[in-house]
């Protein structure tokens, strides 16, 4: 009986005990169950493998290694696979509406595999942006034992290149400064294999928070994908389970508010992606913990940039690995009371126990700056309002930008007419760049600009120019850009009645976003706009703009 309440099989016993459940045992007993298998824990290892993208071409053997350290833990693996779509492949066309449509897709799913086969815990494994929030959110949805193993970085390319040198060299391109063969061989040489992007992108940045969330083994999130290190971890992910089974660990117990801060600050702290803000809001939400995209404001005034990564830095992914990973930076941030030693994580250990035994970085190191000399000196994740963006946006000001715009609007009601102009060279120093309908119900789908805001550093504008949107941004992004504006344009967000040549101004100090104009003009303006057509009326793009909430609360489709 005590073995019994040791293994804990709350769900699989449901599925699999008893005469009536002998069909169902029967059905499992032809995919390689065993007597014994029937009696241990069910652990459903979520895969997001797939021959789509570099982030998960070897996600399937690390699910295998995974799996391994399930069954070493005397409980029974079954390893199934979601879907991704990679937003490095997607960008700049109208295929990127699916991308955050996918973070959803792939959170359903695996609810709905888990759910069903009566799982008693699961760990995902995932590799680029959307699908790891997605499996985050499925994991706090079912709120069984579960733990997250990240795919781990790629390998820098030929000259330290990655995927966003390639996006800027097509704006290099357009500018005459390279030639069609430099571009062709940075093509050729910026993705050496499988792996996450490179740079403090959003996988990259997620890994960092879902370890510092406590959801993932401490020092997973810095591991290269094709690496001992990461081999290591999945076999002891594997292990790991077995604890958290035992001692009915859930994700509700480990992806507390603390946690969620703890997250927050790590995010700023290494200069993370803005889509941090859309994805930690809706796992979140997701465990019923309050956190609101004001709560980045509030810590953000505490915590500075310390880290010098791409997109703004100069350094990635993989040079981080070579000096200690983020484990350092983390055991600064709790010497300086920045984040939550107390908090429980899925080894069974609090953060402050697993930071410990960490070794501060190497003296000569120039990735982690000291807190004396930060990047910046609070946040780069900046909250803004106003009336512009009545209920919030999101800007990522490195500083490096400076911190005020004041320009004229340059209006596109699509991310294409925007590049149309951007390349054709109709953007001019001083404009700012208006990318609207691309909301989470405009687009649908809140595509990320990526093309429009490399172009835009491609043509050599980065800091003369501003670009603002109800669409968001890839981690790869840089330059002064507001993304997250809400209400988006299709709910009539006054972001919808900006005309060509209305002055903008985004102050990043005061952290507003407004428009020069009186709240009359505003008024009038918005009692003569009239909705467009919806893009989309049938699949999986319109039922998601039906479903999806704004922005501003994370974009999540499953409130009503
Ligand atoms: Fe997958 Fe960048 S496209 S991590």
């Amino acid at each position: 009986m005590a073995n019994q309440d040791k293994t804990n099989r709350k769900h699989s016993a449901l599925l699999v005990d008893g005469i009536q459940k002998s069909p169902a045992r029967s059905m499992l007993r032809a995919v390689g169950f065993t007597d014994q298998d029937f009696r241990r824990p069910q652990v459903g290892i979520a895969s997001t493998w797939s021959e789509v993208t570099p982030c998960n071409i070897h996600i399937n053997g690390l699910a295998e290694e995974v799996a391994k350290g399930v069954f070493s833990a005397e409980a029974k693996p079954i390893i199934f696979n979601t879907i991704t779509i990679s937003d490095g492949i997607a960008n700049g066309y109208q295929g990127m509406k699916y991308s955050l449509v996918s973070r959803e897709v792939i959170a359903d799913s695996i609810e709905t595999v888990v759910g069903c086969q009566g799982h008693d815990a699961l760990i995902a494994i995932g590799g680029c942006d959307k699908n790891m929030p997605a499996c985050l959110i499925a994991m706090a949805r079912l709120n069984r034992p579960a733990l997250f193993v990240y795919g781990g970085t790629i390998q820098p390319g030929k000259n330290h290149t990655d995927i966003v040198s390639v996006f800027e060299a097509v704006g290099a391109h357009a500018r005459g400064d390279i030639n069609e063969a430099d571009l062709l061989a940075i093509e050729k040489s910026a993705i050496p294999g499988p792996g996450s992007c490179g740079g403090m992108y959003t996988a990259n940045t997620m890994a960092s928070a879902i370890e510092a969330l406590g959801m993932s083994l401490p020092g997973s999130s810095a591991q290269e994908a094709v690496s001992p290190e990461k081999r290591e971890d999945c076999h002891r992910a594997g292990q790991a389970i077995r604890w958290l089974i035992e001692n009915d660990v859930k994700p509700s117990d480990i992806m507390t508010r603390p946690a969620f801060e703890n997250a927050i600050t790590l995010v700023i702290a290494l200069g993370g992606s803005t889509n941090a803000v859309l994805h930690l809001l809706a796992m979140a939400d997701a465990v019923n913990v309050p956190l609101s995209i004001d709560d980045f404001t509030t810590l953000g005034k505490r915590v500075p940039v310390l880290a010098d990564l791409r997109p703004s830095g100069r350094y990635l992914m993989s040079e981080l690995i070579q000096i200690g990973g983020i484990a350092p930076l983390m055991k600064r941030l709790l010497a300086k009371g920045l984040l939550h030693g107390n908090c429980l994580t899925v080894n069974g250990k609090t953060l402050a126990e697993n930071l410990a035994e960490v070794k501060d970085y190497p003296a000569n190191q120039n990735i982690i700056m000291p807190f004396d000399k930060p990047i910046k000196a609070d946040s780069h994740l900046r909250i803004l309002r106003g009336n512009l963006a009545p209920t919030s946006a999101v800007a990522k000001i490195s500083g490096q930008e400076g911190t005020l715009f004041t320009g004229k609007a340059r209006v596109f009601n699509s991310e294409e007419e925007s590049m149309t102009a951007i390349l054709g060279g109709q953007v001019v120093a001083g404009d700012v760049v208006v990318i609207r309908y691309e909301g989470p119900k405009g687009g649908p789908g809140m595509r990320e600009m990526l093309s429009p805001t490399s172009a835009i550093m491609g043509r050599g504008l980065g800091n003369q120019v501003a670009l603002i949107t109800d669409g968001r941004f890839s981690g790869g992004s840089h330059g002064f850009v507001v993304g997250h504006i809400t209400p988006e344009a299709m709910v009539g967000g006054p972001i919808a009645i900006i005309e060509d040549g209305d002055t903008i101004t985004i102050d990043a100090e005061k952290n507003e976003i407004n428009l020069a104009m009186t709240d009359e003009e505003i008024q009038r303006r918005l009692s003569a706009w009239v909705a467009p057509e919806p893009n989309v009326k049938r699949g999986v793009l319109a039922k998601y703009a039906k479903t999806v909430g704004s922005a501003s609360e994370g974009a999540i489709t499953d409130k009503f």
